[in-house]
C-alpha cells in the first residue's frame, strides 16, 4: 500500500481545524476581543503537527479518532498559546506569524497575552471533556494526559525552554546547553503528542512501549527544532510565514550558530535515523510515524 504523508496531513487539519471551531460554540461568553484574539491564534494556519501525532499514534494502537479529538485540540491550544506568547516584544518581537500579523500586533499586547494564557486553560477543560463523548478513556487514562500535558508545558518542559532560550541570547551556550534548550522549549511538547496518542490507546499501560515511543519522540522533537533553526536561515518567508533571519536579529542560540548549517543538517539527519531505527523495534504498523520523521527534516514550512 502507498502511503500519501500529505493526503493524510491535509485530513488531519480539516478534522482538528473543524474539531476545535466547534468547540468556541461551547463557550458561554459573549462574542468579545479576547475570544476573537483565541481564534486568531488558533485556527488561522498551522501545520497542526502535533495533533498529527496524536492521531498517529493512537490510531496506529487502535484507537479511534473521536476518542482522539480532545487530547490533539488540547495540545494544539497549549501550541497556539505558545506561539502567541514567543511572539510578543517582550520575547522575540516577531511581527509576521502564518503569514499574518501575529496576535498582538492583530490586536494588542494585552489581549495577546491573555489570549494566550486563556488557551492555556482551555487545553485542560478539553481534556477534561475528553470522556463525555467517548466511553473508552478511563478516569486513570484521563489524569495521566492531563499530568503528561501539563508536565511537558511548565518549569519541565516548554517555558523552561523558553525561558532558558531568551537568557541565552548573545551568548555562546555548550551544545549540551543548546540541547537542553530546545528539547524543552519544542521538544517536549512534540513528545507529549505521541505520548497523549499512547496514553488514549488500550496499550497505555505497557511501559515497554512506552519507552520505545518516548525515544522516538525525544528525536523527532529535538530534529524539529534543529529544522526550524535552518529554515530560519534558509527558509522562504512566503512559505514558512514568518520572518526569516529572527534567530539572528536576536542572536538566539541555535543549531546553525553552533555547529554552522551543514552541522545543523547532519544533526537533523543523524535524529531522524535514531527516530526510525526505534520504529524498527516497535511491533505495530509504524508506516506514518516514519513518514512524518522524514517530512520534518525534509519540510521547508
Ligand atoms: C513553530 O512550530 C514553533 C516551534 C516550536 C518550532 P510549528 O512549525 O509547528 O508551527 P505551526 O503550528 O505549523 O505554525
Ligand atoms: C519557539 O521557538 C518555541 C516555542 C515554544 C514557541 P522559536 O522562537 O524558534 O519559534 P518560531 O521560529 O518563532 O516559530
Ligand atoms: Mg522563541
Ligand atoms: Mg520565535
Ligand atoms: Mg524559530
Amino acid at each position: 500500500m502507498n502511503y500519501d504523508f500529505s493526503q493524510d496531513l491535509k485530513q488531519v487539519q480539516n478534522r482538528i481545524n473543524h474539531f476545535m471551531l466547534a468547540q468556541f460554540e461551547h463557550i458561554d461568553s459573549q462574542p468579545s476581543p479576547l475570544v476573537e484574539a483565541m481564534k486568531y491564534g488558533l485556527l488561522l494556519g498551522g501545520k497542526r503537527i502535533r495533533p498529527f501525532l496524536v492521531y498517529a499514534t493512537g490510531e496506529m494502537l487502535g484507537t479511534d479518532a473521536n476518542t482522539l479529538d480532545y487530547a490533539a485540540a488540547a495540545i494544539e491550544c497549549i501550541h497556539a498559546y505558545s506561539l502567541i506568547h514567543d511572539d510578543l516584544p517582550a520575547m522575540d518581537n516577531d511581527e509576521l506569524r502564518r503569514g499574518q500579523p501575529t496576535c498582538h500586533i492583530a490586536f494588542d499586547h494585552a489581549t495577546a497575552i491573555l489570549a494566550g494564557d486563556a488557551l492555556q486553560a482551555f487545553a485542560f477543560e478539553l481534556l477534561t471533556k475528553s470522556s463525555e463523548k467517548s466511553t473508552t478513556l478511563s478516569a486513570q487514562q484521563q489524569l495521566k494526559l492531563v499530568q503528561t500535558l501539563s508536565q511537558a508545558s511548565g518549569v519541565n518542559g516548554m517555558c523552561l525552554g523558553q525561558s532558558l532560550d531568551l537568557i541565552s541570547e548573545h551568548k555562546q551556550v555548550s551544545l549540551t546547553e543548546l540541547e537542553r534548550i530546545h528539547r524543552n522549549k519544542t521538544g517536549a511538547l512534540l513528545s507529549a503528542a505521541v505520548m497523549m496518542g499512547f496514553l488514549c490507546s488500550p496499550y497505555f499501560n505497557d511501559k515497554n512501549l512506552a519507552q520505545k515511543l518516548a525515544a522516538y519522540s525525544n528525536a523527532i522533537g529535538l530534529a524539529f527544532q534543529v529544522q526550524d533553526d535552518i529554515l530560519d536561515i534558509e527558509g522562504n518567508q512566503a512559505e514558512i510565514g514568518k520572518p526569516v533571519g529572527s534567530d539572528l536579529d536576536l542572536d538566539k542560540s541555535t543549531y546553525p550558530k553552533l555547529l554552522g548549517l551543514e552541522g545543523a543538517k547532519q544533526k537533523a539527519q543523524e535524529l531522524y535515523q535514531s527516530a526510525v531505527k526505534i520504529l524498527d523495534e516497535i511491533e505495530f504498523d509504524t508506516t506514518v510515524l516514519r513518514a512524518l520523521a522524514e517530512f520534518i527534516i525534509q519540510r521547508k514550512n
